[in-house]
């Protein structure tokens, strides 16, 4: 089994326990974050195989009246973001996560988010992430600091390693609330 694998079991087999205790720290430390709370849009990711479930978040930032956006895989590689509001029909991926029908609603470009929560799949001290493997956002955040936007990373503790190896186009998070 591979790093990415092995993180990904460990994660999905937190204890329910576990993953609520680290919850709860977690949404804490979102309900008191400064530069979350003056960011107008924001994306966040529906979550799946055991990653932190950002739906309490989802639904805190709404009645925050926040405009929140989903990534939507589209060709080569990128990431479209699109409006989720409490009534936006969701559609079933060839993965099997949900995300929003991309002909019934509004996205919105990269440099227009303030804030971007970033899944991952295993992530280090200095801010390095794995993701699945896609490039997704390693390509969405090539310029994140020119574009004002500041990316989150979401983890729980147990998804930390010492260091991870890093290749040339890899984004380094500024930040990561994890527990
Ligand atoms: N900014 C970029 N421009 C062009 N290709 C890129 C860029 N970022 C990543 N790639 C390509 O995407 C592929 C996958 O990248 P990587 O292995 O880092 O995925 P990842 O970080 O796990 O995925 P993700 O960002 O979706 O979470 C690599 O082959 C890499 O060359
Ligand atoms: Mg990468």
């Amino acid at each position: 089994m591979n790093i990415r694998q092995a993180i990904r079991q460990k994660r999905r087999e937190l204890s329910p326990q576990q993953r609520s205790d680290a919850q709860q720290i977690i949404y804490q430390k979102i309900e008191t974050h400064l530069a979350l709370n003056q960011a107008k849009n924001i994306a966040i990711f529906l979550s799946f195989d055991g990653e932190v479930d950002t739906k309490p978040i989802i639904e805190y930032l709404w009645q925050q009246n926040k405009s929140v956006y989903l990534p939507v895989p589209i060709a080569e590689q990128q990431l479209l973001f699109l409006n989720y509001s409490p009534n936006t029909p969701l559609i079933k991926n060839k993965f099997g996560i949900l995300e929003p029908a991309i002909n019934e609603t509004s996205s919105i470009t990269i440099e227009q988010l303030d804030i971007v929560f970033t899944p991952l799949v295993a992530f280090d001290e200095r801010g390095y992430r794995m993701g699945m493997g896609g490039g997704y956002y390693d390509r969405a955040l090539a310029n994140y600091q020119k574009q004002q936007i500041l990316p989150i990373g979401l983890a729980f503790a147990c998804q930390k390693l010492a260091k991870i190896d890093n290749q040339p186009w890899d984004i380094k998070l500024p930040e990561i609330i994890y527990a």
